[in-house]
């Protein structure tokens, strides 16, 4: 497994699992625990997730999925802006534990910029991590304007990652938010990396995938992850979809087929606000 390193030392997979709407449709609770399971084996053992997503259901999923495996795994979970007061970051954390079924979450996010102060927010985070129930954490949705004032306010010299919106055609943070945080080593997490599968329908993206005999998903998310310090977390909710994703860490990006890829979804050529989803 191609692996990206955290500012503490910590390695974790380049490319994770995501879980938005996994746990919200019954029928689909077996495949998407076994899933799951599967993706840890293969050493995708990042697994993303957020109180948000089904209220919980998919905090609840997780935690089925890692029982009796929790060492094996690096668990990311976000508490929504609403909640990110001092107080109310501890009880929502304390909640995502539980649901969880774990002791500690090892990375734990602020989902996008709300209301509440962000030194409110980081010293709850502090809080919790003085008390062994995160490991560590970040923040989702920051643009360059924002990480700069996490910084600058001295609060944020702990943040882990910004989890952002990353794929092909959503390029907007390689003009700034990306160089900058490559110059301090940070890593970011590029959610929807397949735009939500829309990325799949590309024509273009299908010819220049299908010329190397790989998939538009392969391809993809091999771009995403190619260049370092980008953990990719697509969502799959089969074995089959699971699978064929993770044979993206086979794929080589070679200059040739970067290049048909920049012709296609060009790069930012100025700085533009950060998109999210
Ligand atoms: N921080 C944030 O604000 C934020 C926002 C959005 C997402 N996220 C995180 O990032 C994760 C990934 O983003 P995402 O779920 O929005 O989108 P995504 O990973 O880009 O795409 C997921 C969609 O693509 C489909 N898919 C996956 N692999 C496929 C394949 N090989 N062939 C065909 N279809 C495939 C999935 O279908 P099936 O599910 O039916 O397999 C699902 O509909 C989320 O699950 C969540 O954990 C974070």
């Amino acid at each position: 497994m191609k692996t990206v390193r955290l500012l503490d030392g910590t390695i974790v997979p380049a490319i994770g699992q995501g879980t938005w709407t996994t746990g919200e449709d019954p029928r689909l609770r077996a495949e998407e625990i076994a899933t799951l399971r599967e993706g840890i084996d293969r050493g995708a053992s990042l697994i993303d997730t957020a109180e948000m997503y089904g209220e919980g259901a998919s905090e609840d999923l997780v935690g089925e999925a890692i029982a009796g495996r929790r060492d094996e795994v690096f668990l990311v979970s976000k508490v929504y802006p609403w909640n990110a007061s001092r107080a109310g970051t501890i009880a929502a954390c304390e909640r995502s534990l539980k649901r969880l079924r774990t002791d500690r979450i090892d990375l734990y996010l602020l989902h996008w910029r709300g209301e509440h102060p962000l030194a409110e927010t980081v010293a709850a985070f502090e809080a919790l991590k003085k008390a062994g129930k995160i490991r560590r954490w970040g923040v989702s949705n920051f643009d360059h304007g924002d990480m700069d004032e996490l910084m600058d306010g001295k609060v944020g010299g702990a943040c882990a990652t910004d989890q952002v919106l990353y794929n092909l055609s959503r390029r907007g943070i390689e003009w700034d938010l990306l160089p900058w945080a490559r110059s301090i080593n940070l890593p970011i997490m590029a959610y929807s990396p397949l735009e939500q599968a829309r990325l799949l329908f590309d024509r273009e993206l299908k010819t220049i995938a299908e010329g190397r005999g790989v998939t538009a998903a392969q391809l993809a998310l091999a771009w995403v992850v190619d260049r370092g310090g980008v953990i990719a977390i697509p969502k799959a909710s089969s074995r089959r979809r699971l699978a064929e994703n993770l044979g993206a860490l086979d794929v080589e990006i070679t200059p040739e087929v970067r290049a048909a890829l920049d012709l296609a979804f060009p790069p930012p050529h100025r700085a533009t606000p950060l998109e999210m989803l």
